[in-house]
């Protein structure tokens, strides 16, 4: 039979954002895998490709007045560095947005096509006239059509957790400008997911390799009737066209994992063979790595896609679940959202690693980074064991025996033990059980640790120094194994334990205990100690909000203060403030101000005054801060920092320092803003703000 031809595949990250720790647990663990194979001589690649379509990108793009492909190529290559700082070694990282890709979405879609899986129908969506687009479920924004709950998505409601369309909410909203949201028709094609309900069930089924928990609740799905797919969007859309279309493209998830087979045909690019000999048979293996969330796409949309255009189906799709940090939800405010970039501001990539690796099953479970037990981790495993078991014997053979080992002590016993330790790391390596592999790991590095405490070498080598070096010879032996065991979850430790080793690119067939008469090099401690873990959380004392003027008027007794009527969303209020001078009330009406919203009341000249509206000054020259395209009631916070909701005064008010740069309203360098937007001061830099 010919050799298997594997190629391991994470899922593509979206070319918007940057990659956080989250994303990490799959990169990491698919790199494990993968380092994993080719260790154990396995012909096995790793492609993956940044995922560049669709209505966030084009968007975010049409914002910063760029194009989405200069947009997508920044991310390419920040998401490449970051990859690399973390280890993660990829044989293929590519674009969607790529030729090949082009070629293979077609390819498919011409398979489906002419299998009669694809037909067209008109079906009414949301649209705004203003933005003259279609308004995909987190663009549009209205009531609740079952509880009537302000300002939901077009999703789902957050408040009675009822799924509803687009079309069904109340008063519906344009979020990208503000604009009361129409509806309108088109054509759309759609994927006759429902024809492949019996393959999908039988592959399902007869899979022993896919993860039984998921498989019963994909079946679950199957058993209650599949809908058919739209797999169009209209134009503006960043994306492929579909052929014969003006103005229709292929739906982002359409041509998202398409991705794979053309980030495995960039790969083939300058081989001998080409992608079809992994995609297809005899020899093609497909392994997917994928997190929780995409289930749907990658259990029935991807294999039947796959099964409609002659491509193998996937061997293994291993489903991780979410990372938490310190048992939470990742936040910016607790200080337990790092980017990849931040991340590395503090740590050792090396060590989240190994955490991740400790914690890794075959099982969907969520993961927790719990930085207590990270630093634990580091220290009593990683350094203290680990690492440091290396350092003791190389710099012992160093100091001792000029680096030099002759003969070895046989202890079969020993040997025999540590073997059996390392074949069973490999057998949890192939089953995804890499917190079962790490335990391998550490009770050969403690049985080295242990081996060499009894023996006792530094008394030895005064009496029997023919017996000390040959203990040490065993002990550069388990170093040795220990290097090439812990090489998939630890590259970086390996290869220089390896060089110190004089041992370069050692495979697991390695693993034996034939190193004798050999000279090492210099030992160096590769790994460090972890001294602190404190994570700082930042408070931002102003709990301010997005509010709608909707009147306003003089104050009866002073000249300079004008009355405001507010909306704040839920609840309306009266505000006083002092700038008269600078607008006429009938300016005022209409417009998104900022307000702070957990001022003690007060009293101005006799009339209540409940918040404070926020405004830049400088020189004679006063403008109202605003987010014209937030909504009233929105949050207004400083980036990263948690907002405090209690009461203060108007002294607590005068100690926080805001001030203005670019037009941005600043926070200890920390940007004001809502979920939309951030808040703007059409005003100089160096403009106060009170
Ligand atoms: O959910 C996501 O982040 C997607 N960008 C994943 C795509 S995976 C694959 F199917 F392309
Ligand atoms: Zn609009």
């Amino acid at each position: 039979m010919a050799k298997k031809k594997i190629v391991v595949t994470s899922a593509l990250p979206y070319a918007n954002g940057s990659i956080h720790i989250g994303h990490l647990v799959e990169y990491i663990q698919t790199d494990i895998f993968v380092r994993f194979l080719k260790l154990t001589g396995e012909d096995a690649i790793y492609c993956c490709a940044d995922d560049t379509h669709g209505t966030p990108i084009q968007l975010k793009s049409e914002q910063l007045k760029i194009t989405p492909e200069k947009l997508i190529a920044k991310y390419s290559k920040e998401h490449q560095e970051d990859f690399k700082a973390f280890h993660i070694k990829f044989d293929s990282y590519y674009t969607t947005n790529s030729p090949e890709n082009q070629k293979y979405a077609e390819f498919i879609f011409k398979k489906l096509k002419d299998n009669g899986d694809i037909y067209t129908k008109e079906i009414t969506q949301t649209y705004c006239e203003q933005c003259q687009r279609f308004l995909p479920d987190r663009y549009v924004k209205g009531e609740c059509p079952k509880c009537g709950a302000p300002d939901q998505y077009g999703d789902v409601c957050e408040s009675c957790g009822t799924a509803h369309s687009t079309t069904e909410l109340i008063n519906p909203r344009c979020a990208i400008c503000g604009a009361p949201a129409s509806k309108k028709s088109s054509n759309h094609y759609f994927f006759r997911l429902s024809s492949y309900s019996k393959k999908l069930d039988k592959w399902l089924t007869g899979n022993k390799m896919l993860q039984p928990e998921i498989v019963n609740y994909i079946r679950n799905w199957i058993k209650e009737g599949l809908q058919d797919w739209d797999i169009s969007r209209d134009g503006p859309y960043f994306g492929f066209k579909i052929p014969g279309e003006e103005n229709k493209y292929f739906y982002v998830w359409l041509d998202a994992p398409v991705g794979y087979i053309s980030s495995t045909a960039n790969y083939c690019r300058d081989k001998k063979f080409k992608e079809d000999a992994y995609w297809k048979k005899p020899a093609g293996e497909i392994i997917h790595v994928i997190g929780k969330d995409i289930i749907y796409f990658h259990y029935l949309f991807w294999p039947a896609m796959l099964m409609g255009s002659g491509f193998n189906l996937p061997k293994y799709i291993v489903t991780h679940g979410f990372l938490t940090v310190n048992g939470e939800k990742m936040s910016k405010s607790r200080g337990t959202f790092f980017t990849a970039r931040e991340f590395l501001e503090k740590f050792d990539p090396q060590l989240l690693r190994y955490y991740y690796a400790s914690m890794l099953s075959k099982k969907m479970v969520d993961i927790d980074l719990d930085f207590k037990d990270f630093q634990d981790k580091a220290n009593n495993e990683l350094v203290a064991n680990i690492a440091n078991f290396c350092f003791r014997v190389l710099s012992f053979t160093n100091k001792n025996f000029g680096s030099k080992i002759g003969e070895i002590d046989e202890n079969k016993r020993l040997f025999a033990e540590i073997l059996e330790k390392a074949e069973k790391a490999k057998k949890c390596y192939a089953d995804f059980n890499f917190n079962q592999a790490v335990k391998e790991i550490l009770a050969i590095s403690s049985a080295g640790n242990k081996y060499f405490q009894e023996k006792e070498p530094w008394k030895m080598v005064k009496e029997n120094e023919e017996e000390a070096k040959k203990v040490l010879g065993t002990c550069i032996n388990i170093v040795k194994v220990l290097s090439i065991v812990a090489s998939p979850v630890l590259p970086f430790f390996a290869e220089k334990i390896q060089s110190q080793l004089n041992l370069p690119d050692l495979e697991w067939d390695d693993i034996n205990f034939e190193t004798k008469n050999h000279e090492i090099s210099k030992a160096e401690m590769v790994i460090r100690k972890l001294e602190s873990v404190e994570i700082q959380k930042d408070i931002f004392p102003l709990d301010l909000k997005v509010a709608r003027i909707t009147a306003a008027g003089p104050h009866p007794e002073a000249d300079k203060l004008v009355v405001l009527q507010i909306d704040l969303g839920k609840e309306k209020r009266q505000i006083v403030a002092g700038i008269k001078k600078y607008y006429k009330p009938e300016e005022l009406v209409g417009k998104n101000i900022i307000v702070v919203s957990n001022l003690k009341p007060a009293k101005l000249r006799g009339i209540e005054s409940n918040g404070m509206l926020l405004a830049a000054l400088k020189g004679e020259k006063l403008v109202l801060l605003g987010a014209p395209n937030s909504s009233p009631g929105d949050q207004v916070s400083a980036e990263g920092a948690e907002t405090n909701k209690a009461q203060i005064t108007i002294d607590d008010f005068a100690k926080v320092k805001l001030g203005v740069r670019d037009k941005k309203v600043l926070y200890n360098e920390k940007a004001l803003k809502t979920e939309k937007e951030e808040v703007t001061a059409e005003i100089e830099d160096g403009a106060k703000v009170s």
